[in-house]
């Protein structure tokens, strides 16, 4: 195709933003490539996903959504469109897949694989959880689907030393990354055991080649990917993951910076800060680099290249990912709770009490349960402790989700006195709510004793404090329904009410359900008869007697999973589940668990 008017017009825009970094006489070949691109990919509602060490014409021409690997497995799950192109490698595109099973998933080169990936297979996972018994496992997100369905949580280099902590386990199997783990490991008291594989890229920097560079070029900032062996990240000032780094760029807007990766990145990051001065390492991706534009068009035009994963693959895998995109929510969530809390407790003044104290001397303090029940928010608990004092030591005598009984020692601290003192009462607090939610939880599961049925939390909490709640269902053996308005569809009662027809309502709702589950209530069986056979996922039986709810299990089971709630009591749910039903959800266990009595000895 010639580069003819049409085609400068509008793609002259995209060339005026990349020119530093796209010679002229390359950019006449890109062009109508990316013009075409970019006219197809409307035509058929496409998605282009574009990692940060692509090309800058792939990156800057024609990607949709540029960013890490944890940010394009979000995008996947997300995205309206009906085709995603990856352009990355092929674990980036299994992972979009995951997130998004419906949508066709295309890799414009099978091939683009990665070293990382290639390093473990399902069955050496499978070995290690046999070497090392009950050690849940965390595995970087470079990892195949086959890897991933036996993993129980996903990281990226953004988030793996949150991710390891997530699961207050002692020790954690953390795959497949030899110098990730390394880096974890320097940022964490979790015990991790690692495997062997590197990263053909970041791998073969050293340490001597980044401090000649900084003999060579006085003042330049160092940032580094934490793929990198631990002494290169040492020796840089910052590292992060590819977006990490380019945010730092961003805020910083350091005179000159070298960024320890892909050489890609530098190129298009540079585009974005032309103000600052890239010295580019000349490392390259050979499997990034398998994308091209002329590979791109052939896939979108011949929807080929499909990524297929078996479903019950999918299934095991998918739920690793979603795990690690929760405890995204989590861990950001739960950090402005505990400040929030903190503050409540000591604004305007400070604790005006302790700062009396003539001796500020180290102590060790004991935190002991005063009740036999299930212990929830350990981990909150130490994080209060720790905001107060980094130096405190918060020794954990048990793990949350334990039985644990009245005047069990569930924690030691030690430190200065002030420090334990001002955070007493808050890390206090969160072990009463968490471990409340638990025990009344446990209770339910305990009294149905039946695997099938699952007990589940309602949007009934407190408000602010549902991802806490929700968290201490989970440690008493519940399930968490949707979090909040925008993770699933359910219509209820009211909706029903307004639109005043169910029938075409739960219609038009399939027809634009964009990938969410649909659930309808019904509160009689009339209402079930007026929607059985529509294409939903779950029926939920509303305050119905028993009868009317074992009929609806019998006329429903086969085509919805089905679900009963309102008015559940400890007394009545025995009976419920004996219907048949698959899920309770209870308001009770969120907004009414009756808090858990604990204290602090010194
Ligand atoms: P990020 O998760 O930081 O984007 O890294 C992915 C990758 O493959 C780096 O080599
Ligand atoms: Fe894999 Fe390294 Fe390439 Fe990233 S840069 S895709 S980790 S080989």
């Amino acid at each position: 195709m010639e580069l003819n008017t049409e085609i400068k017009v509008s793609t002259d825009p995209i060339f005026n933003k990349i020119s530093k970094v796209v010679p002229e006489i390359e950019w006449k070949i890109h062009a109508p490539l990316i013009y075409k691109i970019n006219k197809l990919k409307k035509e058929k509602n496409a998605v282009i996903l574009a990692h940060n060490y692509q090309t800058p014409e792939i990156y800057h021409g024609i990607a949709d959504f540029a960013a890490d690997s944890l940010a394009l497995a979000i995008e996947a799950s997300k995205t309206k469109a009906d085709i995603i192109i990856m352009c990355g490698v092929h674990f980036m595109a299994e992972t979009a897949k995951l997130m998004s099973p419906q949508k066709k998933v295309l890799l414009p080169d099978m091939s683009a694989g990665c070293s990382l990936s290639s390093s473990i297979t399902g069955k050496d996972v499978r070995l290690l959880k046999k070497k090392y018994p009950g050690v849940p496992v965390v595995s970087y997100i470079n990892t195949s689907a086959e890897v991933k369905a036996e993993t129980d949580v996903c990281c990226t280099s953004a988030n793996a030393v949150k991710v390891v902590e997530s699961l207050g386990a002692k020790k954690v199997i953390f795959l497949p990354d030899k110098y990730l783990a390394k880096y974890v490991t320097k940022n964490t008291d979790v015990e991790i055991i690692s495997w062997k594989g590197t990263c053909v890229v970041h791998e073969q920097f050293t340490e001597k080649e980044i401090n000649e560079i900084k003999e060579q070029n006085p003042g330049i900032i160092v940032i580094a990917h934490p793929e990198c062996p631990p002494d290169v990240i040492n020796a840089a000032d910052f590292a992060g993951s590819t977006s990490g780094m380019s945010e730092y760029v961003k805020k910083n807007q350091p005179k000159k910076v070298m960024m320890v990766t892909e050489c890609s990145m530098s190129d298009n990051v540079q585009v974005e800060n032309p103000k600052v001065q890239f010295i580019k390492p000349c490392n390259l991706c050979p499997y990034m680099k398998k994308i091209t534009l002329p590979k791109i068009l052939d896939c979108l035009e011949n929807e080929s290249n499909e990524i297929i994963i078996p479903g019950n693959l999918i299934k095991k895998a998918k739920l690793s990912v979603e795990k690690m995109t929760l405890i995204g929510r989590w861990s950001s969530n739960v950090i402005d709770i505990l400040k929030q809390a903190i503050l409540e407790d000591l604004r305007p003044s400070g604790d005006v009490t302790s700062k009396h104290i003539k001796n500020n001397k180290l102590i060790k303090a004991k935190i002991i349960s005063n009740e036999n029940c299930i212990i929830g928010g350990l981990s909150l608990a130490k994080k209060v402790f720790k905001f107060s004092d980094k130096k405190i030591i918060f020794k954990l005598k048990t793990k949350d989700g334990r039985k644990i009984n009245k005047g069990k020692v569930v924690a030691i601290i030690y430190g200065k006195s002030k420090a334990i003192l001002k955070s007493e009462r808050v890390a206090l607090n969160f072990l009463s709510l968490v471990s409340g939610v638990a025990t009344i939880t446990n209770k339910f599961v305990k009294k149905i004793n039946n695997k099938s049925c699952k007990i589940l939390c309602t949007r009934k909490t407190t408000p602010n404090l549902r991802t806490i709640q929700k968290y201490g269902v989970k440690l008493g053996g519940g399930h968490n329904h949707r979090f909040n308005l925008s993770d699933e569809i359910l219509i209820k009662d009211n909706h029903i009410a307004i639109d005043g027809n169910i029938n075409q309502l739960v219609k038009r709702t399939i027809k634009n359900k964009k990938g969410k589950k649909i659930t309808v209530e019904v509160d009689n069986l009339n209402q079930l008869k007026k929607i059985i056979g529509l294409k939903f996922d779950r029926i939920l039986f509303d305050n119905m007697n028993l009868k009317n709810l074992k009929k609806g299990v019998k006329l429903s089971s086969k085509l919805y999973e089905t679900e009963a709630s309102g008015g559940v009591t400890l007394k009545n749910i025995k009976k419920i589940s004996s219907t048949g039903v698959k899920r309770i959800s209870i308001g009770t266990i969120t907004h009414s668990a009756p808090a858990i009595n604990f204290k602090l000895e010194i």
